[in-house]
């Protein structure tokens, strides 16, 4: 829909904010000196540990660690997504945000407004439906519908309310006739889903009737598409919104936005199939789950879930089909798991599905069972051995091949390592046969560049500039051990082209984290090297990488000192003999010669 927010407006932005005000407008402050102090939002305590400096414009906790930038504390306090938390700090300094098309041209602001109303007219049309159902709920014809959620859900008012549930009237042409009069096409209502056109006979009436209907909203609070349910046993039970310009299925998670409207921060977030799940489950107070529509999660979903929290938790129906979508679910969640995220399964009893259990056994015991889900590890190990006897020596051999692309599909990290060894023990094969063969993708496979030979690298198997790389994407707030006087060499290979950028934007902004530096470069050559970096997991903790980030630096600034004394001398030396050194040459050659003299004795 619309282009990338240019990244000099947003260096802008965050220059022109003042995290204090940002913060403070959310929290209460108190003046300590220089610096302000607070209960920290994101943990409790009793006593203050958050602290922010307006001078550097940062926050930091010394309880939790929690740090950042006033784009970062909207993103974690309000629970923006990073383009959202842009837009926000641009409303409050009452700015407009500037976008680029994916050519990196500006559009025409022309072309601009016309797309724009036309997404107003279709947001206004939908919620114009919503609003249909919603009244229609009240009134006779909506009876039934209301006590289906009610009686049979055991729904209330407010939590219909906060859903803006509603209810489809039985005929034909309810909606139609309601939208047409307040002057919606019926061209828009079509594109939109709301009506049906019959191919053969041209009739255009209600997509959704007498059926009880879910609005599904998009992260800014607005409806883009309905599912609605029959009030008895005829099919089909559930029936959706097609996709359509606003809607697109692998997008959306219904109860995502009324999850984060919730007070509060959110911590994880738990995925279950049906869009009854999610609001029987908010009605006893679990506010956290969310529903794909109809369909398996994909990995854009998940990598909307991981912008927002570490942990996600899946649901499943204890069946047959559910079995299959917990497998499923695992594969397209190796690839983007972490050392700093966690997965679980959860499997519920058979007949059972997360609306049904939550109303027989409240809240309580259905969050001790989110409790104690399987993590992603046990749950792969179970995956893989099913149905083996791994006494078997063709069993493990089953076992093993089975777990080669599962493992490769996983990033370098502890839990990789810990999958490895454990798999060794109960297969026997060695962690080199469980990762070899098949094609690794590609961007999960580091190619060693040529090493200068010249002093002791401080990595034996990647080149100092990538490992520099990839400490400072994992701890990017690091860049204070890197000295001023460290030069990037872009030219050298591509570690270096890419941690030139990374330096050169760090230095400028120091406290920013992973998350965000990931988000702010999406989308451009820098950000997809990044993001290929920061899945390759580094496993050091902070301060052995603080330390190896300065031994690193200093390696480079050695390294370039040498260099330039090697080209110096050969330049010297490559004079043509004919030619006298002047001087100052001949000196400046002979103080080379001792000094390269000196380190050889060095050695
Ligand atoms: P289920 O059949 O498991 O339904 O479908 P449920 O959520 O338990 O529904 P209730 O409790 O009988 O009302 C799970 C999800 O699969 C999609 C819907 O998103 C539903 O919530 N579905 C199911 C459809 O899209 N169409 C269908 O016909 C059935
Ligand atoms: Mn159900």
């Amino acid at each position: 829909m619309s282009g990338r927010i240019p990244q000099a407006f947003i260096d802008d932005l965050i220059a022109r904010s003042d995290v204090a005000d940002v913060v403070g407008a959310r929290i209460t402050l108190k003046k300590t000196g220089k610096n302000y102090s607070a209960l920290c939002p994101f943990h409790n305590e009793k006593s203050p540990s958050f602290s922010i400096n307006p001078d550097k414009q940062f926050y930091y906790c010394f309880g939790c660690g929690a740090s950042g930038n006033a784009l970062t504390f909207l993103m974690e306090y309000d629970n923006l997504e990073f383009v959202e938390a842009v837009e926000a700090l641009a409303r409050s300094q009452g700015v407009q945000v500037p976008r680029e098309d994916y050519r990196g041209n500006k559009k025409s602001s022309q072309e601009h407004q016309e797309q724009k109303k036309q997404t107003d007219l279709s947001l206004s049309c939908m919620e114009a439906a919503q609003n249909y159902y919603q009244q229609v709920m009240q009134q006779d014809a909506g009876k039934l519908g209301l006590d289906y959620f009610r009686s049979k859900r055991g729904l209330s008012n407010a939590l219909l309310e906060s859903y803006a549930l509603g209810v489809a009237p039985e005929g034909w042409e309810g909606l139609k006739k309601h939208l047409t009069q307040a002057g919606f096409s019926e061209a828009l209502q079509i594109e939109l889903g709301l009506l049906v056109k019959k191919e053969d006979t041209g009739r255009v009436y209600d997509r959704f009737r007498n059926r009880v209907v879910f609005p599904i909203r998009n992260s800014k609070g607005h409806t883009v598409g309905f599912g609605g349910r029959v009030l008895d046993d005829s099919k089909p039970k559930y029936l959706n919104s097609p996709e359509t310009p606003l809607f697109q299925k692998s997008q959306e998670l219904y109860g995502l936005y009324e999850a984060r409207k919730q007070p509060g921060r959110l911590d994880r977030l738990l995925v279950v199939e049906g869009y009854m799940d999610v609001v029987a489950l908010a009605q006893q107070g679990i506010h956290w789950a969310v529903a794909t529509l109809g369909t398996a999660a994909s990995e854009d979903h998940l990598k909307r879930i991981f912008r927002l929290v570490n942990e996600v938790v899946f649901c499943f129906d204890g069946d047959a089909a559910g079995t299959q979508a917990a497998a499923r679910a695992m594969q397209t969640l190796l690839p983007l798991i972490n050392d700093g995220r966690h997965a679980r399964f959860l499997f519920l009893p058979a007949g059972e599905d997360p609306d049904t259990l939550v109303r027989k056994e409240g809240a309580g015991l259905f969050e001790q069972r989110v409790n104690q889900a399987m993590p992603l590890a046990e749950y792969l190990i179970s995956y893989l051995r099913q149905g083996l006897d791994l006494n078997l020596l063709d069993d493990q051999t089953r076992m093993a091949h089975a777990a080669r692309p599962l493992i490769q599909s996983l990033a370098d990290g502890l839990l990789k390592r810990r999958l490895i060894t454990h798999l060794e023990g109960l297969t026997g094969f060695s962690s080199d046969d469980l990762q070899s063969q098949n094609q690794v993708p590609r961007q999960q496979v580091y190619q060693p560049l040529k090493q200068s030979t010249s002093k002791e690298n401080p990595s034996r198997t990647l080149p100092a500039e990538e490992k520099l790389l990839r400490l400072l994407i994992r701890y990017p707030d690091l860049v204070n051990q890197v000295p001023a006087s460290l030069e990037i060499e872009a030219q050298r290979n591509e570690s270096a082209q890419v941690l030139h950028s990374l330096l050169e934007y760090l230095r400028k902004s120091p406290h920013i984290t992973t998350q965000v530096l990931l988000a702010y470069w999406s989308g451009t050559n820098e950000g997809e090297a990044f993001l290929q970096r920061a899945r390759l997991a580094l496993e050091l903790n902070r301060e052995a990488a603080a330390e190896e980030i300065l031994a690193i630096s200093h390696y480079l600034i050695n390294r370039k000192t040498e260099e330039q004394v090697e080209a110096r001398y050969s330049d010297l030396l490559g004079k043509p003999e004919t030619t006298q050194l002047p001087a100052a040459e001949m000196q400046e050659l002979w103080k080379l010669v001792q000094q390269k003299h000196l380190k050889s004795e060095d050695k």
